[in-house]
């Protein structure tokens, strides 16, 4: 990365100057070196929600949200969605490079000899109240892994690292699968190492002891294809989550668990549970789409179109776009007139209205990968309060690439950020008779 150019910033205050590099990205946007400015001339920088804020480097996944791109280790998402696999793509955001056959086959022989879980663990699901939410088990499971592998980890070494990944990897699904299994009632399924990776978690999710099961070979694609196009994002909230949890040198599993906690929200990951919740209210309303664009745009309530808007696609999303068409083949398969179908009618409906409508033109919003997934989750009977779940176990590659990144990264640091304080000044405490 060159930095021979400068910006020059004057504090007409002072009159002080103070040559700030400018770092030039291989694509994108240039970025102005903020780290002398405190040094120099007294000021920090503000950005709340971190707006204009690069928070560190990463080689990992390229983004132009005006244009609507998306690349993973330089390759175009189209191209992995129709080519490449989930696990491949595992590899290829973990190590930078797609992998040759032989480094392929010892990747998928090491994820699948770590898929069981210790037995121990099982036990920890039996605390949770039956009802609970699948990602509060996911967040405590996750995070109490690293109660069984915490002596194990050195997070300054590259192999230790390496183990740590490849057991989330593997380990995952089976979390993941028996959250579910558990709010069910149901018996735990144990992993099938002879099965590929989305079929697995399918087997552990619905198969029975007491029956053959055999995942239909489209849910199975269509999965592995949500989990591609969820596989990383660059700097989204979760994945800066497990950088910032991280930074402080924590527990590989525990920043993870932080990761999922914050990819819960509504606002990221909890979105795709809530655009089945809105298409469902939407069509319980008789289908008064108009009703539900007023509102989205109404700034004294506080309904969101959810699946649209984007910090930084200005465009649509590719991999909405991608998931769409997943949507129309899985659709197709089902009967003619199911209820998913009618969803997806709605969607397309709701789309076409936001997308002539002044609101939403000019503030570029446009579905996001959220809009299309639910319905093909919910096509494949996965029940809404996992939809989360499937995005957690889809970014959990990218949290850890990114993590294992900064370790390796010289210049990361405990990450610390700086405030605007706009408290009280200075104040002397008075006795409680006094107040
Ligand atoms: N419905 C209605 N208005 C919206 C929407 C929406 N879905 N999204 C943004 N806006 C409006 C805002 O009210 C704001 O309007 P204003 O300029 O008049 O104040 C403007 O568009 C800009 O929105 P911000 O909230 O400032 O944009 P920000 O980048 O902070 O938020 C976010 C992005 C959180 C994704 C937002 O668009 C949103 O809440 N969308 C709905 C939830 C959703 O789908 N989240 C999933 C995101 S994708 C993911 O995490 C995998």
């Amino acid at each position: 990365m060159k930095n021979t150019e400068t910006i020059t910033l004057i504090d007409n205050s002072t009159g002080k100057k103070l040559e700030l590099p400018i770092l030039r990205p291989t694509v994108g946007t240039p970025t102005i070196d903020v780290r002398g400015l405190y040094k120099e001339l007294g000021y920090f920088t503000y950005d709340p929600g971190f707006l204009a804020t690069a928070s560190c480097q990463s080689a990992i996944t390229y983004l132009d949200g005006e244009k609507g791109v998306l690349r993973y280790r330089g390759y175009p998402i189209e191209e992995l969605a129709e080519k490449s696999t989930f696990l491949e793509v595992c590899y290829l955001l973990y190590y930078g490079n797609l992998p040759n056959e032989k480094q392929f086959d010892d990747f998928q022989e090491d994820i699948r000899q770590h898929t069981l879980l210790h037995e121990a663990l099982r036990s920890f699901y039996t605390g949770f109240r039956r009802d609970a939410h699948p990602m509060g088990i996911m967040v405590g499971v996750v995070g109490a892994l690293s109660s069984f592998f915490h002596d194990h980890e050195n997070v300054h070494d590259a192999k230790l690292r390496q183990r740590a990944a490849h057991r989330l990897i593997a380990k995952m699904p089976t979390i993941a699968a028996w959250s579910y299994r558990y709010a069910h009632g149901l018996p735990f399924m144990y992993p099938q190492n002879h099965l590929d990776y989305a079929s697995n978690f399918l087997y552990m999710m619905f198969a029975m002891p007491t029956e053959e099961y055999t995942p239909p070979p489209l849910f199975v694609k269509a999965l592995d294809l949500i989990m591609i196009l969820h596989a990383d994002h660059e700097q989204n909230a979760s994945t800066s989550t497990v950088r910032l949890t991280g930074s402080s040198e924590a527990n590989p599993f525990a920043a993870v668990s932080a990761g999922i906690a914050s990819l819960w929200g509504p606002a990221h990951g909890g979105a795709n549970e809530a655009v089945i919740q809105m298409l469902l209210d939407i069509s319980n309303s008789d289908n008064d789409v108009q009703h539900y664009i007023d509102r989205a745009k109404d700034k004294t309530d506080r309904f969101r179109l959810m699946g649209f808007g984007h910090r930084i696609y200005k465009n649509y999303d590719p991999r909405a776009v991608i998931i769409r068409n997943m949507c129309h083949k899985i659709l197709q398969q089902l009967e003619p007139g199911n209820d998913y179908q009618e969803l997806f009618d709605t969607a397309m409906k709701i789309e076409s209205v936001a997308l002539k409508d002044d609101y939403f033109k000019s503030r570029n919003l446009y579905p996001n990968v959220d809009y299309y997934s639910g319905i093909i989750l919910l096509a494949m009977k996965i029940p809404l309060n996992m939809f989360t779940v499937i995005f957690a176990l889809s970014r959990t590659i990218g949290w850890i690439s990114h993590w294992n990144e900064m370790m390796q990264d010289p210049e990361s640091r405990i990450g610390r950020p700086r405030q605007l304080y706009s408290g009280e000044e200075l104040r002397n405490y008075a006795k409680l008779d006094k107040r």
